[in-house]
């Protein structure tokens, strides 16, 4: 089975937030179920350098801003094969994926995914220039969304099957309706029942409406999805397609977080050392926090994009009664300025309480998870949620709202729960700040009983979110569109 893999961001080429770790972990795991894998993405500045790549074939000039190339390259580290979609006037600059260095959107975002949907649907199609020819498509999140809906205008008979993954339905993709004839779209796909949405071109939409299967990053956001609450508008296009709809929860990549060979970290541990081993990681971190040492207090952390989904209002508002208790905060997130700045005053009022690094530090990243003993995600809405996966692989029990992901990996630690030995965090409910507020209170209470709080961390670090189990589900999906495409193993 040929499967083509397309993504704005790919672990460890380019990196926002988990979309990247899905789409740097996952191929790996459908290659090792014997799928014949290409990834695909743009070519970011620098990363034709970094993965060698070497042109294999022109695309043209389909929107009369530049020539496109196709790089052939391997991911360094794990050598999987990977396609660079190169227009160098709308991706070889400084920046990130969405953004320039002030934080605003780049002003040809609409165009930059534009070609890269429009380049990852002409590859699927029979003629495309490359001899090799995907039996899947599979595309992620609203940047590759138009991938389905231009093979659906070029009605290509024998085309790929095509799976469309949401990882965050608040993204969307938003355009004026100039876009329709500027990407060579056809007008009959610009209603209701297509891409359009409220009279804009909604490249999410288009891919909700034209692929052929629909999967989010875990079965409790699926349900959610469908539901005005948390839909972002689309429950009722979501609610129609709910047949082809399902939920498969992602993984973590334990060749990367795992604190017993986890490069970043100053102390390595496992399961059977996790006692002295965090004691010693919490101490380098409280030094390199600037926090005081001490080994008593609570050390709560946060890994974080600092917007309104991630619920650090919430934090903001219990801060005062975590302080009361003796416990410690340490931070690292970049986004809203607004949430920046409130953190980072709140470190200034409080430096012996709290510490924040406002940007964006991958090692910083995995000395907090640990480092930290609880790791804080009130997330509002939660698609899936990596963070909390790593964190019970390194022993910092998370403090999670019960949404999403969030809900479908993290065990509360309730009476029976804790008498069953299966408890591996605490989670809340509803998303308000008292109680976030009762679940850090119980979270504190256990922490002050050793023997129990080393139960409770030996229970998560066992937790196995493996890519390999989710992998399978997949590659199961892809089958139903493709019954007659062979697997190399499996
Ligand atoms: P989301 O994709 O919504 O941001 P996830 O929990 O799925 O949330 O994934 C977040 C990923 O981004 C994790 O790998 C996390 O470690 C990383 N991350 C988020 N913010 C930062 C930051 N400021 N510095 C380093 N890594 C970060
Ligand atoms: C999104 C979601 C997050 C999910 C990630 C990877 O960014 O916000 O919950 O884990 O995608 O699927």
């Amino acid at each position: 089975m040929k499967l083509l893999f397309a993504s704005s961001e790919i672990f460890p080429l380019a990196k926002t937030g988990g979309l990247a770790d899905v789409a740097g972990a996952l191929p790996i795991a459908l290659e090792q179920a014997g799928i014949d894998i290409r990834l695909l993405m743009p070519a970011y500045r620098g990363i034709a350098a970094q993965t060698g790549a070497r042109p294999v074939a022109n695309l043209g000039d389909p929107f009369g801003l530049g020539a496109t190339t196709i790089l052939e390259g391997r991911v360094p580290g794990n050598r999987l094969p990977i396609w660079l979609v190169d227009t160098p006037g709308l991706f070889d600059r400084d920046g990130g994926p969405y953004q320039g260095a002030g934080g605003t959107d780049w002003p040809d975002n609409d165009m930059r995914f534009g070609l890269l949907s429009w380049a990852a649907a002409r590859l699927g199609q029979k003629n495309s220039p490359l001899s090799w020819k995907p039996d899947i498509l599979h595309a992620h999140d609203w940047q590759t969304g138009l991938a389905p809906a231009f093979l659906k205008a070029w009605n290509e008979p024998d085309g790929p099957g095509v799976v469309f993954t949401i990882h965050n339905m608040a993204y969307q993709g938003l355009f004026p309706p100039a876009l329709v004839s500027r990407l060579g779209l056809p007008w009959s796909l610009y209603t209701m029942e297509g891409f359009e949405y409220w009279n804009q071109l909604s490249y999410l939409k288009a891919g909700l409406v034209f692929a052929d299967k629909l999967t989010t990053v875990s079965p409790t956001y699926a349900r959610e999805i469908q539901t005005a609450a948390f839909g972002f508008g689309m429950d009722g296009v979501l609610a129609r397609r709910a047949t082809d709809l399902s939920g498969i929860l992602n993984g973590a990549d334990y060749t990367i977080w795992d604190p017993r060979r986890d490069p970043h970290l100053p102390h390595h541990y496992g399961v059977d050392d996790a006692g002295p081993g965090k004691a010693a990681n919490k101490a380098a971190l409280q030094r390199e926090m600037g926090l005081p040492e001490d080994p008593a207090a609570p050390l709560m952390v946060v890994v974080s994009r600092l917007s309104d989904q991630k619920g650090m209002d919430l934090l903001l508002a219990v801060m005062p009664a975590i302080i009361a208790q003796g416990g410690q905060l340490a931070v690292v997130g970049s986004g809203e300025h607004a949430l920046e700045e409130a953190l980072l005053s709140l470190a200034k009022a409080k430096p012996s309480h709290v510490a924040i690094r406002v940007g964006y530090s991958e090692e910083l990243a995995h000395r907090l998870q640990a480092g930290g003993d609880i790791l804080l995600m009130p997330s509002r809405f939660e698609p899936c949620g990596l963070t909390q996966i790593y964190a019970l692989r390194y022993g910092t029990l998370p403090i999670v709202h019960r949404t999403g992901g969030l809900a479908d990996t993290v065990v509360d630690a309730s009476y029976d729960s804790l008498t069953q030995g299966a408890a591996t965090g605490f989670l809340f409910e509803p998303s308000l700040a008292s109680a976030l507020q009762w679940a850090i209170e119980r979270a504190i209470g256990l922490y002050r009983h050793p023997a129990q709080w080393a139960r409770l961390r030996t229970t998560a670090m066992r937790q196995d979110f493996d890519w390999n189990h989710s992998a399978l589900r997949y590659l199961s999906l892809y089958r139903t569109l493709r019954p007659t495409a062979e697997t190399d193993q499996a």
